[in-house]
């Protein structure tokens, strides 16, 4: 329970745990915080059998399939109930593997993605397999990200794990051993740890841990020593859940594109309660939304409007609602709330309800309010975002905009899969394309350092850029306290302009040259007019854009993507910005002043 513990912050949806004892699973799980499932263990106190276990698996849940429910908690079981399983990640196939394991009449106790797993290591234990053995079998018929560990009632002394594309780490204390995903859980009891490399297996039982390949070949994993101490560990050695969370967004994109895809090429949704045709049948759509998922929706406008034809506003919920906006039953409303929570775009929501108008909303909690009210949902997969300024839910903000955008088109048969396949390759390429931004942010801090504070600080851009740089104006006023402003590019000559004096920083989002040329010979006109009066303009631009050079006292470099998509790589230099600024002036980094993370009031 101390080892869930510390890892709350990672989710606190649901909890739940599973000891081997007297040749019986004993499970315990509950839906919400940590609290219920400590409840539910203390009145089994009377029958204490469970104390005697001295192996057990207990997870900590940040839902992703399956509302958070006392049946979709971690572990699930075999139908025998003599293997439980718990699960971080996200199984890509499990929809194929469960149709095919209902086929063979075996019956489902939750909506997870996980339960498959215990299934299928029943299968394999009941065909002779020990635990270790089943756990190869299985693993190498999924796809996806997991980091899995299983347990079986007459295997009293070995707990089993796996991982792909998501962390476990193996504790090594005196007499005993640990596996979590993150050291912070067992850093009270070693230091001695030892890390999974990528498709591997561990098996530890009483006489110490072996660690396989998938084919169960012998393998390498790589042993240290952490040197943190037990509050940096929560937030993975950095200073900040911010630096952290702004550091996992290659990772929170990858998560939020995987497995979108159906066998026959359509992106799905995560909910639907509407049918293709009201979505053939929409003529308008309207995006609501506050803070930065605002912005997100910014930038799905011009993906939208692009993709699909269809007529696109985007609107604070604060004010769409109050403003008696027109809406039907051919109105489809895009919601976009992280925290699903939110007041004034729950009330937006209600609001375009009572007019009849569809909802799909985009949102980062399973089972939120925003999401449960909705016609149709799409979750971004960026799992708990602490901080207060949000980085890594907008990122998978953008991305679920994207998808929606591509299903529409697909739906309206505005755009053929081939279509579809060949955004989704430029998405896929995505991750890797915001860590070679965030391996190169060192000038951007130098930087940020050196300006001091100083304000105020505009920022402009064109098109996508354009809602980019009210973010970063936004994250360096929540930050940093600062005056910041973001602008259209092209509508600073119609009054902002004149705020610029000698030295005002100008942070500038240049469009790429290619495609829309237009754009960015206009962006780099509007360098050369704020230049001319004094500003220092620190430039975002493509690699290879020489023309901004003879222009721009700083330029930040970000790989070549498409126009549309290069928001994700274009945003992270500036909330790196801001974060520096606010740390050089001694800020609190995840809490500012005056904010909230969800604000539940109108
Ligand atoms: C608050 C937060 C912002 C967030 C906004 C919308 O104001 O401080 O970071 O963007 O709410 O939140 P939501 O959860 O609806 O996306």
């Amino acid at each position: 329970m101390d080892g869930l513990r510390r890892l709350e912050y990672r989710g606190y949806d649901s909890a739940g745990v599973a000891l081997p004892v007297g040749g019986e699973l004993y499970v315990e799980k509950r839906a919400g915080k940590l609290g219920n499932l400590d409840k539910a263990l203390a009145e089994n106190n009377g029958e204490p059998a469970h104390l005697a276990a001295t192996v057990g698996i207990g997870h900590t849940r940040w839902a992703t399939h399956g509302g958070p429910t006392d049946r979709n908690a971690h572990p699930h079981s075999s139908a025998d109930g003599r293997i439980a399983v718990i699960h971080n990640g996200i199984i890509e196939n499990f929809a194929v593997l469960r149709a095919r394991l209902e086929a063979e009449g075996v019956e489902f106790a939750s909506d997870t993605d996980t339960e498959v797993v215990a299934h299928l290591l029943s299968a394999e234990v009941a065909a002779g397999a020990s635990l270790s053995e089943a756990m190869h079998r299985v693993v190498r018929r999924l796809t996806g990200a997991f980091t899995l560990l299983a347990v079986h009632a007459d295997d009293p002394d070995t707990v089993v794990g796996a991982r792909r594309n998501s962390p476990l780490v193996v504790g090594r204390g005196d007499g005993e051993y640990w596996l979590a995903s993150d050291v912070a859980a067992f850093l009270s009891f070693t230091r001695e740890a030892v890390e999974l490399g990528q498709d591997q297996v561990v098996t530890i039982g009483r006489d110490g841990f072996a660690v396989t390949d998938f084919s169960g070949e012998p393998a390498k994993a790589t042993p240290y020593t952490v040197d943190w101490d037990a509050a940096a560990a929560e937030k993975g050695g950095y200073d900040h859940f911010m630096l952290k969370e702004i550091d996992e967004q290659p990772a929170a994109v990858a998560d939020t594109l995987r497995g979108r895809v159906t066998e026959t090429g359509e992106i799905a949704l995560d909910e639907v309660r509407l049918s293709d045709q009201d979505l053939r049948d929409a003529d308008k759509v309207f995006i609501v939304a506050c803070g930065t998922s605002y912005h997100a929706g910014l930038v799905a406008k011009y993906a939208i409007e692009h993709w699909t034809r269809l007529p696109c506003e985007v609107e604070l919920a604060s004010e769409f609602r109050y403003r008696d906006p027109v809406l039907d039953r051919s109105t489809l409303v895009i919601v976009i709330s992280q925290s699903g929570e939110t007041m004034d775009t729950i009330m937006a929501l209600r609001h375009a309800k009572e007019q009849k108008a569809r909802v799909l909303a985009i949102s980062n909690t399973v089972g939120s309010t925003i999401p449960r009210e909705s016609d149709a949902v799409l979750y971004t997969r960026a799992g708990l975002e602490v901080a207060v300024a949000s980085t890594k839910a907008f990122l998978t903000q953008l991305v679920a905009c994207y998808l929606v955008g591509l299903h529409l088109a697909q739906i309206r048969g505005v755009k053929y899969a081939d279509e579809v396949a060949a955004v989704l390759e430029q998405l896929a390429a995505m991750p890797a394309k915001i860590s070679t931004v965030l391996d190169q942010m060192d000038p951007v801090r130098e930087l940020a350092r050196s300006l001091a504070g100083q304000h105020p600080v505009l920022f402009i851009g064109r098109h996508v850029g354009y809602p980019v740089a009210l973010e970063g104006a936004l994250k360096l006023k929540e930050l940093a306290y600062l005056h910041a402003e973001g602008f259209a590019a092209g509508e600073l000559k119609h009054g902002p302009i004149s705020l610029i004096e000698e030295g005002t920083p100008v942070v500038v989002i240049v469009p790429s040259p290619r495609g829309r040329g237009v754009l960015h010979d206009k962006v780099v006109s509007n360098i050369q007019e704020v230049k001319a009066r004094g500003a220092l303009v620190i430039a975002v631009a493509e690699e290879g854009d020489t023309a901004v050079a003879p222009y721009a006292d700083h330029i930040v470099h970000v790989p070549v993507v498409p126009t549309l998509l290069a928001p994700l790589l274009t945003a992270v230099p500036l909330q790196v910005f801001a974060c520096e600024v606010a740390r050089g002036l001694g800020l609190e980094i995840d809490q500012p002043r005056n904010l909230a993370k969800s604000v539940t009031v109108e």
